[in-house]
């Protein structure tokens, strides 16, 4: 019997702080209708301080949990994205997996900058469909809000803190239809954040924090999920309009609104959460996905197309059938 993957549970966890385009406008020359008519965002969720990637990684993951019912013990593998995990290590999987009580599973991070997720499931997939793994766990985590210059306006307004979760089963009947990644490292300068402390003794000045040339980034962005589509669409001999809901990275509106042209979809067939989340990197996915599920939008049987872009550059997508 061919297994698969299947989505038995999801969760997702916000800060309770909100910082508004207008709060960021007081720390640097900007304005609330800049914010929003370049990026679609008004407002983003800001962890408070004792919060970490394994603190609400725990919360998210404990919705899935519920969700699908299990135990935490069942649990056979955790997979958690992440570009801004509590330490250098252990990773934020094995901090999550001890917060979760986990005797026995395998936890490991990933670290495909807002990719994340999407490689996170396309690893689980794999793990499931090998025989490897029954029941896998994959987070997106970020503090995305501890990694900007908050004096730099072409970054600070576009990030936000939070965490995504999904709980993959395997099962004999469709579930993940098929996952894609791609990486390409030859545009490390276009998007990047410095690890100061194990940098070379010519970087050792660099700030951690992101540094990006958005302009540059945007236009790659849009063409990259473009051919992502075409590539998904064909591995499973589908059409367009075969799709019923697109998840993408919320990174920017009118990134998104391109690949829903490109899809001739309708911008109300697609999961949006940027505009009161900002781009919380690899939870965004994750976070876009879990809210349609519970609140309805995404039905058992419909067909959703995931996508994310992001530093490397990296760039995947997953085709599920919910
Ligand atoms: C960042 C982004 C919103 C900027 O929008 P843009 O339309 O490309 O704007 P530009 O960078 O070309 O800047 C245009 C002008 O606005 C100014 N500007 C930049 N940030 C500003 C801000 N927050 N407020 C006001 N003006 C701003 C620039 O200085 C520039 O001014 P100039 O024309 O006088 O030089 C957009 O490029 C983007 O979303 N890029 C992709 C980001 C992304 O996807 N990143 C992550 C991948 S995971």
């Amino acid at each position: 019997m061919k297994r698969c993957a299947r989505v038995i549970g999801s969760g997702g966890y916000l800060p309770e702080t909100i910082r508004t385009n207008e709060d960021i406008s007081k720390l640097v020359d900007t304005s609330d209708s800049w914010i929003f008519e370049r990026t679609g965002i008004k407002t983003r969720r800001i962890a408070g301080e004792n919060e970490t990637a394994a603190s609400m990684a725990e919360i998210a993951a404990r919705q899935a949990i519920e969700m699908a019912g299990i135990e935490a013990g069942e649990i056979d593998l955790i997979i958690v994205a992440t570009g801004s995990p509590d330490r250098v290590y252990p990773s934020t999987g094995c901090i999550l997996q001890h917060r979760l009580e986990i005797q026995q599973c395998v936890a490991f991070d990933v670290q495909a900058a807002c990719s994340g997720s999407i490689f996170a499931m396309s690893i689980a997939d794999q793990y499931i469909k090998s025989g490897a793994a029954d029941k896998v766990l994959i987070i997106g985590s970020e503090i995305c809000s501890r990694l900007v210059d908050w004096t730099d306006r072409s970054t600070c307004i576009l990030f936000g803190d939070g965490a995504g979760a999904v709980l993959l089963e395997s099962t004999d009947k469709p579930g993940i239809l098929s996952t894609h990644i791609h990486s390409d490292g030859g545009f490390e300068d276009l998007l990047y954040c410095p690890n100061p402390q194990v940098a070379t003794a010519s970087a050792k000045d660099e700030k951690g924090v992101i540094t990006m040339k958005g302009n540059e980034v945007f236009k790659v962005a849009v063409n990259t999920l473009g051919r992502i589509v075409d590539e998904t669409l064909a591995t499973n001999n589908l059409d367009k309009s075969d799709i019923d809901w697109l998840v993408p990275h919320q990174a920017n509106t009118r990134i998104i609104a391109a690949t829903a042209r490109k899809l001739k979809m309708s911008m109300d067939q697609v999961i949006l959460t940027l505009e009161n989340q900002g781009n919380t990197s690899s939870a965004s996915v994750l976070l876009a996905f879990n809210e349609a599920i519970r609140d309805g939008r995404i039905k058992r049987g419909q067909i959703v197309l995931l996508e994310a872009f992001g530093a490397g550059f990296t760039w995947g997508s997953a085709l599920i059938k919910y």
